[in-house]
Order: structure tokens, then sequence, then C-alpha cells
């Protein structure tokens, strides 16, 4: 974009600030907006160059203080970066959103505006579309999340659905009223409290269609607009796109080998309202939150009266080692929300997840649930509910764990045969998928390689694409679950060729 261009896109924002009916901020704010909106719409793209803040304050008629105000908050905000000597680019990470790249941001700007009509999404659309979790994501080896349906018993599936759409029980028909089907919250809670040591009554599951409704329910109904919320950093996608859907202002927190690690900064000053964490098995690092950790947040938590959001999403996969209790299994203050879904034990299309609420929440999340979502699915529930009981939830879980469990060894032990040293395999005790760190000396590009991997028919995650903000370790996130054993090999083989020839001599 020439620099002329940009003052004059720059114009044309500041006029749809200044038009837009609010009151009008300080100049130095209205410039702040429109660059900001202009960058997270893609009209400008990552990597150009802003023109020199002498060239914009006279091209924008403002003083140059006005115009320097604007870009430092930005650089400061990391939207823009400087470069000593050469002057002011639009970040090639952004904030929030992860790595923009030029590619994508065009595409942005192609589609806000058709047949030369602008039709605009909001500030949040924005936000929430710049960087798609689907997109670019084949089903292929190693993509992350994906579960074999080769091993999941359709036959009995469909008998038992079957049978209570034979029943013409028409009640079964309706809305999901009370949180769900009784029997299926019974099962649930049975289920959650022999096997994670949930503090858990029937009463307090209630079923959603997954942890991206519980989360957004939660959100809705604990947070407003404009609350802090801490997000393990790096962190599940779906769980930020949630989050900032409901107005949320994200404090991404670190990660160390024991889970979600505050700084003595954020422990003494944080003041989030809400906390979102996966103790059990950090996505995607895989670590598992220490016992001290547990500890230090629930007493943190109490002390700020702030929420917490235990994500246990693939804890029935758990390969060695003892497993640890759910985090609101430890809880003695009531204000752990635990979040769990049948999108892995099951099918992710079957959309059915459960969110166990503290007692007194109940009668506000039941109306909730209720009134934003009006949830249905009691037959697939009343099926469920059979599945669970007969036993055959657990008999599928037990073979699933033996089947993945054997691709994850074959996996890795391949992936240490081939690169030794020079990659370092986290989190695979449990779950479905594995997480390779590159040394940060091999200054490894984990977007280039995951490219070059869908190039050659394989889906694979780079690390880099779950920080907010500078990504902090260079990576690659493998799913294993999606591969029967004896086609792991050359799968593997051809992956470690690729990643050999992006790592230096
Ligand atoms: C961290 C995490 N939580 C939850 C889920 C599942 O979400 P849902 O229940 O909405 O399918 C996933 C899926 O990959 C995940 O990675």
């Amino acid at each position: 974009m020439r620099p002329l261009a940009l003052s004059e896109l720059l114009l044309t924002e500041l006029q749809r600030v200044e038009t837009d009916g609010a009151a009008l901020p300080p100049l130095n704010r209205r410039l702040y907006l429109s660059l900001r909106g202009a960058i997270l719409a893609g009209r400008i793209t990552a990597g150009v160059q802003l023109p020199s803040t002498r060239d914009l304050a006279r091209d924008l008629e403002l003083s140059r203080n006005t115009v320097m105000s604007a870009i430092n908050q930005l650089t400061a905000e990391g939207y823009l970066t400087a470069r000593q000597g050469s002057g002011t680019f639009v970040s090639e990470t952004l904030p929030e959103l992860g790595p923009l790249s030029p590619a994508r941001g065009r595409k942005a700007a192609q589609t806000a505006a058709q047949d030369g009509s602008p039709r605009e999404l909001s500030q949040r659309g924005h936000l929430l579309t710049a960087q798609s979790g689907s997109a670019d994501y084949e089903v292929q080896p190693f993509a992350p999340g994906e579960i074999d349906f080769a091993e999941f018993p359709i036959q009995l599936w469909q008998k038992l659905q079957a049978k209570y759409w034979r029943s013409l029980d028409r009640d079964l028909l309706d809305y999901g009223q009370e949180g769900g089907y009784m029997p299926l919250r019974a099962a649930i809670a049975a289920y959650l409290s022999l096997s994670r040591s949930v503090r858990v009554t029937l009463e307090q599951v209630l079923i959603t269609s997954g942890t991206q409704q519980s989360l957004d329910l939660a959100a809705r109904l604990l947070t407003d607009h404009g609350d802090e919320a801490w997000v393990e950093n790096p962190c599940y996608w779906g769980a930020r796109k949630a989050l900032q859907a409901a107005g949320l202002k994200l404090k991404p927190i670190d990660v160390d080998g024991e889970g979600m690690a505050p700084s003595a900064t954020d422990w003494q000053q944080g003041r989030p309202r809400l906390i979102y964490v996966t103790p059990s098995h950090q996505y995607p690092l895989g670590h598992v939150m220490s016992l001290q950790r547990r500890r230090a947040l629930l007493q943190f938590a109490a002390q700020q009266r702030c929420w917490i959001f235990e994500d246990d999403y693939d804890s029935e996969f758990r390969f060695g080692g003892r497993p640890f209790a759910s985090l609101q299994g430890l809880d003695d203050h009531a204000q752990v929300l635990y979040s769990g879904t049948f999108s892995k034990v099951m099918y992710p299309g079957i959309r059915l997840g459960y969110l166990v609420v503290p007692t007194d929440l109940l009668p506000a999340f039941n109306t909730g649930l209720y009134d934003l979502y009006r949830p249905g699915q009691l037959m697939l529930q009343a099926a469920l509910t059979d599945f669970i009981t007969e036993g055959h939830l657990n008999t599928l879980i037990r073979r699933l764990r033996v089947a993945y469990q054997a691709r994850r060894d074959e996996l890795a032990r391949r992936i240490q045969r081939c690169l030794g040293e020079r990659v370092q395999i986290s989190g695979q005790e449990s779950g479905l998928h594995l997480c390779l760190l590159f040394r940060d000396e091999d200054r490894v590009d984990d977007e280039a390689i995951a490219r070059a991997a869908d190039a050659q028919g394989m889906t694979v995650r780079p690390l880099s694409r779950y920080y907010l903000g500078t990504p902090q370790q260079r990576g690659l996130i493998l799913g294993y679950a999606y591969v029967p054993t004896e086609r792991v090999p050359p799968w593997a083989q051809k992956l470690c060729q690729l990643i050999r020839g992006q790592l230096p001599d």
C-alpha cells in the first residue's frame, strides 16, 4: 500500500468514526480507533509500513503529537512494530488474534466489500473472524482434535436411538427444560463423582451442546462486557473466541510445566472476573496442573471472588501416571464451574456436553440455558443415557484408550528416532494430541512447516498460532487419534523428513 493511499484510507476511517453517532472521543483516540479498526478488518495488512508521523500529520491535518500518541498506543498494544532505523510497520502477529498473514488480511478486506458497497461487520465481528479456526483445516493425518470414527459402534447407537423413536414418547420431542434429560444428568453425575472426583448432585449437571455453549453461557451470566478474563497462553482458540464474543478483555497468562503460571504481579494485582483453565491436560502444551498450583489458583479465586471455568475436555484418555482429581473436587468455595464434553468419547457432531454449576447459581443457569439457547435433542439424550448406563461408554473408552495409546507410542517413537534431540515432545501422557517443541536456537518457522505439511496431505497446527501476542515457543500440535497404528510409520516419516528439511544443520 502506497503511503498516500494509506493516508487516504485513514481519512475515510476517521470520517467513519466521526459519523457513527456516538459522542466523539478526542482526536488521538479517534485516530487510534480508525487505525486499529482498519488493521483488524484487514484493510491495512500485516507488514505494511506506515508513513512517518510527520507525513501522516500533514496528510490527515492533525498535530504531530496527536499522531504520535495514537501510534505509540498501538505500538504498546502490539498492533504496530517499530523497527529501529526503518520505520513503523503493521505487526505480523496481532494481540488477541495471533498471526495475521497478508493473504488472510486481504481476504478479509475483500469480503468486507462486495460490488463496491462496503458491508461492515461490527468491531467484534472483525475480531472474531480475522483468524479462522476452521479455515485451512483439513481432516487428514495428524489433524488435532480429530478422532477415529471407525471405532464407534454405529449399529448399537442406531439401535438405542431407534428404541426411543419407536417408543412414541412425545415428551421427548419437546424443548429440553430444566437443564436437560434428567436420567442423563443423573448418569453424568454418577460418572463424574466416581471417575473425576467432582462434587456433584444431579441437579448441578446441565446438559449443553458442548464446551463452546457451556463457556458462552458462563461468560454471559457471570461477567460483564469489558471484564478481565485470564486465559492460558498458549490457549485453546475455541475458548478464546467464546470469551471474546462475550466482550471480555483477555489477559494471557504464561504456562509452565505445572500449568497456568501467573507471575508475582498477576497474583498480587490481577483482578480477573473469570479464569479459563485446562488443568488436566493443558491445551495445547499438554501439561498437567500441579496440586500446588491448583491450590494457589483456588485460593486466589476465593480472595478475588472470581470464577474458574475448568475445561476437562479429554481426561478420559489417560495413558499413564496417577490421574489428578478435578480442580472442582478440591474447591471448598463453590467457585469452579466444571465442563466436559462428549465430542471426544462419542463423536464431535453429537454436540452434547455438560456443565456442573455451583448450587446457588442453578436457578440463573437454568433460566439462561433455556432462554438463550432453547435446548432440545431429548431423544438423543435418552439414547446416550442408555449408552452410559448399559456400560457401552466405558467399553468404548477402554477400547479407544488402547488404540490411541498404540498410535501415540508409534508416533512418538518415530519422531524420537528421526529427530532425536532436535525436538522435545510435550503432553503425551493423556489426550488425543502431542506437542512437538522446537529449540529456540533453531528458529524454526512452524507456520511454514504446517503449510508444507498440508501440501503433502497432513494437517499439523503451528504452536505459534495459539499464543496471544508474540509466540514464546515454536512447535507443532499433532493429533494421533485419527491415524490407525499401522499407517503411522509412513506418515510420520513424511512429516519428519519435512521437519528435518526445515531445521538448520
Ligand atoms: C481445549 C478443548 N476444549 C473443548 C473442546 C471440545 O469442545 P466442544 O465440546 O465444543 O466440541 C476441544 C476440542 O478440540 C478442546 O480442544
